[in-house]
């Protein structure tokens, strides 16, 4: 699968299989993680993959929908600001850092025939604390990921070019 047949092929999954997910391709998600760019090559990621049923139904406090617990794993992305750029006028980059770590988790994970879904509506007091998250770190997303139980068509419903392109100036 080339990444443009990822990009446009990927949609939010939210309907899952108990089917387990592989060390290998767990692990090579992961690695896709790593290996994104971020602001002067700070890396201020750390994912917590989280598998165990009773910790993962804990988690699901965070975020009470039961489709987010059903996938086998859930991959929870944080950001460590004290590691990360900050550029001159204050403006902070790790949300930007560790969201492009996610996506290349996704995308992936599309590869791999695997399902997501971006997750930021959860409550960050509940996933540090079920997780044992240090406190001057940030939660940016969480993703469950297994096999999907649902089939969805190609990305379609996104703002046509004329609404967003422009070129020279605004
Ligand atoms: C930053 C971000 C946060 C999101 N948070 C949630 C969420 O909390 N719950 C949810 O069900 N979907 C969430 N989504 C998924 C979006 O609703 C979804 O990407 C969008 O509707 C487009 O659908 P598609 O992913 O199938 O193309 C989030 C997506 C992004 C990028």
């Amino acid at each position: 699968m080339d990444v443009f047949e990822a990009i446009s092929s990927r949609r939010s999954i939210r309907r899952y299989k108990s089917k387990k997910v592989g060390k290998k391709k767990l692990m090579r998600i992961i690695e896709a993680g790593r290996l994104a760019p971020s602001a002067t090559n700070r890396q201020p990621w750390h994912f917590i993959v989280v598998t165990d049923p009773v910790i993962k139904k804990k988690l699901g406090e965070s975020y009470p929908k039961d489709w987010f617990v059903s996938a086998p794993v859930i991959i929870v992305a944080c950001a460590d600001p004290s590691n990360a750029w900050v550029r001159a006028d204050g403006e902070e980059y790790w949300k930007v850092d560790v969201a492009i770590a996610m996506q290349n988790m996704v995308l992936c994970a599309k590869e791999e025939g695997l399902g997501t879904c971006w997750i930021a509506n959860f409550d960050e007091k509940i996933v540090k604390e079920v997780l044992g998250i240090p406190s001057g770190i940030r939660v940016v997303a969480m993703t469950p990921l297994g096999y999907p139980d649902e089939v969805k068509g190609k990305v379609h419903d996104r703002k046509p070019l004329e609404e967003i392109l422009h070129f020279e100036h605004w």
